[in-house]
């Protein structure tokens, strides 16, 4: 049987768990002072799968405009479908705060969150050079939006 699906508001208490998350999933992974000065800008996340903390995602509002600022899902929980079930949840929570449309920048190398963005609804609409540090250099961000509907 499935383990139920819930999230709720991240606190100080959840960001060890947060950071080890992050860590093991991305090579420029935000840092503790990133997730505790979100807390108090953005709108933070956790994910659960029964008891187990899977994932995280911190979103910003700006009047009807939403900003996605990290998406992320544990290494061993991803492939399952958690990645756009977190993504369904974070675009309600901005949609119920008055968003229109939702931005997001991912890196160009990055396929498998592009195609998870692509199938919620995002279109590619630009490209920053050299956004993000890489491992040797620096590497492109797209640009993506989706429309946020009723
Ligand atoms: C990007 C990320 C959030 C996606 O999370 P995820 O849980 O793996 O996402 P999903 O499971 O919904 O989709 C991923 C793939 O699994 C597939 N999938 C989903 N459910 C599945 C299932 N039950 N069985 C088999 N495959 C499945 C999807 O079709 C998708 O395949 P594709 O990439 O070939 O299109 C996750 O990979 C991650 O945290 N990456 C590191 C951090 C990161 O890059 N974040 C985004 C920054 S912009």
């Amino acid at each position: 049987m499935s383990e139920v699906i819930s999230f709720r508001p991240m606190t100080v208490a959840d960001i060890d768990t947060v950071l080890q998350i992050e860590y093991a999933s991305f090579s420029h992974p935000w840092t503790r002072s990133i997730f505790t000065d979100s807390l108090t800008s953005y709108n933070c996340w956790v994910m659960f799968e029964g008891e187990q903390q899977v994932g995280h995602g911190v979103i910003q509002n700006i009047m009807d405009e939403a900003h996605l600022l990290n998406l992320t899902i544990k290494v061993l929980s991803q492939g399952r479908g958690l990645g756009l079930k977190l993504l369904e949840y974070l675009m309600q929570q901005a949609q119920l705060e008055g968003a229109k449309d939702c931005f997001l920048e991912v890196r160009a190398s990055n396929q498998v969150a592009y195609r998870l963005y692509e199938r919620f609804g995002f279109n590619e609409v630009g490209r920053r050079r050299d956004y993000y540090p890489a491992v040797g250099g620096r590497e492109d961000a797209l640009v993506m939006v989706c429309p946020l509907f009723d």
